[in-house]
């Protein structure tokens, strides 16, 4: 079964070619940090109407890497939401004008299960059950993962997401969108060690987090140490000052998502450990994992770094095993802004 999928429920515009769920033949991924950088984080309208304009040259890209043509095309998987109402709708239209035309049936995929779904792109796939951290820019939230359609919410962001605090701090500290890659990169020559942040546990036996606390305990850190961080005429951040605090922050995030993961393992009694999302690429919450996952006599797995971040491939996993247990989806499906995964039940 051929797959194409198509992801644009937030600022890129992606498309894969999946060969059931074994083979990936194309993964194409159009990003538009450039667009929205200068505005410090995504624009809604913006985004949309650049999707309109990439959305037909990143799926002729992926069939052309995948050698195919749309004939051969068995089923069309398309992210439904969570995301902007806007960028989602251009991916969705187009796969239902494909649909339609092409007469190929299609599914619709929620955005957080595909990241669920990501680990399985990975060599090492997990046994059921596991927990899962899923850390992205809109979600922080720890999954009870028993079967590829069963998932129970332990655990989720009170307030910011994980990668959205990245995105935050970068802001404070003018440094580039996306704030999570510039943070990790400048955190290797900083001292974690430098600065303490304040780590927000909540209640005590709470898998819930909150991180609108540490970006505000930095912005102040930030006011209140200009000079130093900005020099004596404001010339622009000395680089090690914004290292330092960087690593500090980045420490202080990493610290509470992974002893939280691993606490929920605990309570759970289960064997595997999964992280994705888009701050699952940082290469220090990785090595936390792997390391504390060791201590506790977990299996470790997380998919490639770049399947972390927003993909079609995952879409395409996702949707090979939505077709085969559901069947197509009829025309009048929906965008949704919010995922129903993610809610407590
Ligand atoms: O999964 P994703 O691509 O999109 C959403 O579904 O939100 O995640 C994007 C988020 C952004 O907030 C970005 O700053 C963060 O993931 N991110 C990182 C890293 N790479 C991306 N956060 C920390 N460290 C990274 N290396
Ligand atoms: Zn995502």
């Amino acid at each position: 079964m051929i797959i194409l999928a198509i992801e644009s429920s937030c600022d890129e515009t992606a498309a894969a070619v999946m060969e059931n769920d074994e083979r990936l033949l194309a993964n194409v991924v159009c990003s538009q940090i450039e667009l929205h950088g200068r505005f410090g984080g995504v624009v809604p309208e913006l985004a949309s109407r650049q999707h309109l304009e990439d959305i037909y040259p990143v799926v002729a890209k992926a069939l052309q890497d995948a050698a195919i043509t749309l004939d051969q095309v068995d089923v069309l998987a398309i992210t439904q939401g969570p995301g902007l109402i806007g960028s989602l709708l251009v991916g969705l239209s187009f796969a239902k004008a494909l649909a339609l035309v092409k007469k190929i049936p299609y599914v619709g995929v929620d955005h957080m299960a595909g990241h669920l779904f990501s680990v399985f792109l990975g060599e090492e796939k997990p046994a059921f059950p596991y927990i899962a951290l899923i850390a992205s820019g809109g979600h922080s939230s720890i999954f009870h993962v028993t079967d590829h359609f069963h998932y129970t919410l332990v655990g989720r962001t009170r307030d910011d997401a994980a990668g959205e605090a990245f995105d935050k701090v970068a802001k404070i500290l003018g440094l580039p969108y996306p704030g999570g890659p510039v943070i990790s990169r400048l955190s290797e020559e900083g001292n974690p060690g430098s600065i303490h942040f304040p780590r927000s546990w909540l209640e005590p036996e709470s898998l819930d987090f909150s991180f609108s606390g540490i970006k505000t305990s930095v912005a102040n850190y930030v006011k209140q140490n200009q000079r130093l961080i900005f020099g004596d005429n404001g010339a622009g951040p000395m680089h090690s000052a914004t290292a330092d605090i960087c690593a500090s922050f980045q420490e202080a995030v990493v610290e509470v998502l992974a002893a939280k993961t691993m606490k929920a393992c605990r309570n759970f009694a289960v064997d595997n450990v999964v992280l994705a999302g888009g701050v699952a690429a940082n290469p220090r919450l990785r090595e936390v994992f792997r390391r504390q996952g060791s201590r506790e006599g977990l299996q470790v797995y997380m998919p490639p770094q770049q399947f972390c971040t927003d993909n079609a491939a995952m879409i395409a996993l996702a949707g090979y095993h939505i077709f085969r247990q559901q069947g197509a989806a009829s025309l009048d499906l929906d965008v949704y802004s919010r995922s129903r995964i993610t809610e407590r039940v």
